[in-house]
């Protein structure tokens, strides 16, 4: 039983994993870079920095920004909150 219930989150865990790629291959990948790497656009990488969920949040409720947040706030304002979440959790992980 116990086992059953430690492959289910695995599991979950792995779907998850999957679809936060996805999202942020679709939504971010433009200009950030599969690996968050990408300078051109955001003159920054995005790989290696820790509380996206944060940046991110800040962006759509207009608490963080630096001189070209517009650009940012545009991309965030129409993500949910999962998805918002699932995102980060993906940016939180390029190193
Ligand atoms: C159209 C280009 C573009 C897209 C698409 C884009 N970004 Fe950005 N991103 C930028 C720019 C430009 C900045 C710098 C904004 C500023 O001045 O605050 C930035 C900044 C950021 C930062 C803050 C970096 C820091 O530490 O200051 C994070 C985190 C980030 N983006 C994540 C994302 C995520 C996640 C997505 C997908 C939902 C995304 N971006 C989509 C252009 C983009």
């Amino acid at each position: 039983m116990k086992k059953a219930f430690v492959l289910l989150v695995l599991g979950i865990s792995a779907i998850m994993a999957a679809d936060s790629a996805k999202l942020y291959g679709a939504k971010c990948a433009e200009c950030h870079g599969m690996d968050g790497k990408d300078t051109s656009v955001a003159g920054k990488a995005i790989a290696g920095g820790s509380g996206a969920l944060a940046k991110l949040t800040g962006y759509k409720n207009g608490t963080f920004g630096g001189d070209q947040k517009v650009i940012m706030e545009g991309n965030v304002a129409t993500l949910s909150d999962a998805d918002m979440k699932a995102i980060a959790s993906y940016v939180d992980t390029l190193k």
